[in-house]
């Protein structure tokens, strides 16, 4: 691993015209690389390493397929809203083809996708949105011709990797739930192998540029699960790192949405959450960076659990979830934050990164509940006019 001084020294050679190239500070681009090396797992120190790979290494060539989907993965990665990460995205990767974005159209889009195919031949990154309809042949999803089915076979054929981006390509979302009348399936179900799957309904856009920056650092793809989602998001149950999970654990429920329980903070379990059975890492890196608590159970919502095969459009939104870990953790996260606001989700990241600590860990640390029992009792007290102390005995 390299050192961040390093970088810092190599600013004239390996940053060279990062600020005129990606529109960032030095300081800005430095601070997205541990977001990410966090986002990642990897130790103190790893943040120059992929700093050097983003600035250094050839952008390798992605060729971005569309099937059965809704579009929402590629939205969710072009209105992230840290640093310009769309700008990030479009400039750590080469995106050769991609038929939302492109401005060709008919013939000229598929010559555009030939020639990244054979000029990158066993080079590019395959990232597939949307499941496959598989039933009648595949004839419910064609493009220039060609099914959905033939498309992935072909394009998979010779590539370096393949990724399945979103929860229709990783297991069949949303598409292959019900009756499934098109026979929706994964990419790993049509290639008949496993791939990388990033699930999420959206999913994380880090967790995306991770994986891929993963793979400019390391030459491979990150270690994965037996579903082939990559550890470092998705080994963790979102009710482990829960913001509320304090709440959780004292037996503090909102039962109805608005009531007291629910405008305080309170555990959004009674109210369907799914957080105790969908493994993904949405409490510790939250969404867009638009603010603390930008992800769903942090704006009030249950976890629907978007992300897991059998939870997400299967379980009815309000039924309890199985509570797959009962184990209690070693230490909760605070309940409040003593003084002032917490941190953005950058600065919390790249905190952890320096520190080595987990980027989880570090985001928990930022976030506000509401009063802890201390200062309930406090405030209490002071409205009836006595001191804290007097409150405390
Ligand atoms: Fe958080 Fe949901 Fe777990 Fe409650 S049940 S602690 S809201 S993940
Ligand atoms: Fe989806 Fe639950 Fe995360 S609904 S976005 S897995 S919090």
């Amino acid at each position: 691993m390299g050192d961040m001084n390093e970088i810092f020294d190599l600013g004239s050679d390996a940053l060279h015209g990062i600020e005129q190239r990606l529109g960032m500070s030095r300081r800005d681009y430095l601070q997205f690389c541990a977001t990410l090396a966090v986002t990642m797992g990897l130790p103190k120190g790893a943040e120059a390493a992929v700093a050097k790979a983003i600035e250094t290494s050839q952008r390798p060539s992605v060729i971005w397929l569309h099937f059965q989907e809704c579009t929402g993965c590629s939205e969710s990665l072009l209105r992230a809203e840290h640093p310009t990460l769309e700008k990030l995205i479009l400039d750590v990767i080469s995106l050769d083809y991609h038929e939302t974005l492109m401005a060709a159209a008919g013939h000229q889009a598929e010559a555009a996708r030939k020639d990244a195919m054979k000029a990158h031949k066993g080079k590019y990154v395959l990232v597939v949105e949307g499941a496959i309809p598989v039933k009648d042949n595949g004839i419910f999803c064609k493009i220039g011709g060609h099914t959905a089915i033939d498309l992935v076979k072909e394009c998979a054929a010779d590539a370096a990797a393949v990724i399945a981006i979103g929860s229709c390509a990783s297991w069949g979302g949303m598409p292959s739930t019900g009756p499934n009348p098109t026979g929706a399936s994964s990419v790993a179900e049509v290639l008949g192998k496993p791939v990388v799957t990033i699930p999420g309904c959206p999913p994380n856009p880090y967790n995306f540029l991770a994986t891929v920056v993963h793979f400019l650092t390391f030459g491979k793809l990150p270690d994965v699960d037996k579903l082939g989602r990559p550890k470092f998001a998705y080994s963790r149950l979102i009710h482990e790192n829960c913001e509320r999970r304090a709440h959780f654990d004292a037996g503090r429920f909102a039962m109805e949405f608005g009531d007291a329980g629910h405008r305080q903070g309170y555990c959004l379990y009674k109210l369907g959450c799914k957080g105790p059975e969908t493994y993904a890492n949405c409490s510790t890196i939250g969404f867009g960076d638009a603010g603390e608590n930008n992800w769903p159970v942090g704006c009030g919502h249950p976890c629907i659990g978007c992300s897991e095969k059998g939870v997400g459009f299967t379980k009815p939104i309000h039924q309890v979830a199985s509570v797959i870990n009962i184990t209690p953790p070693q230490q909760y996260p605070r309940i409040v934050e003593e003084q002032g606001k917490g941190a953005s989700f950058a600065s919390a990241a790249a905190l952890a990164a320096l520190a080595g600590a987990a980027a989880g860990a570090a985001v928990m640390l930022t976030r506000n509940l509401g009063l802890s029992h201390a200062a309930e009792e406090a405030e209490r007290a002071k409205a009836e006019g006595k001191s804290k102390d007097q409150a405390q005995v």
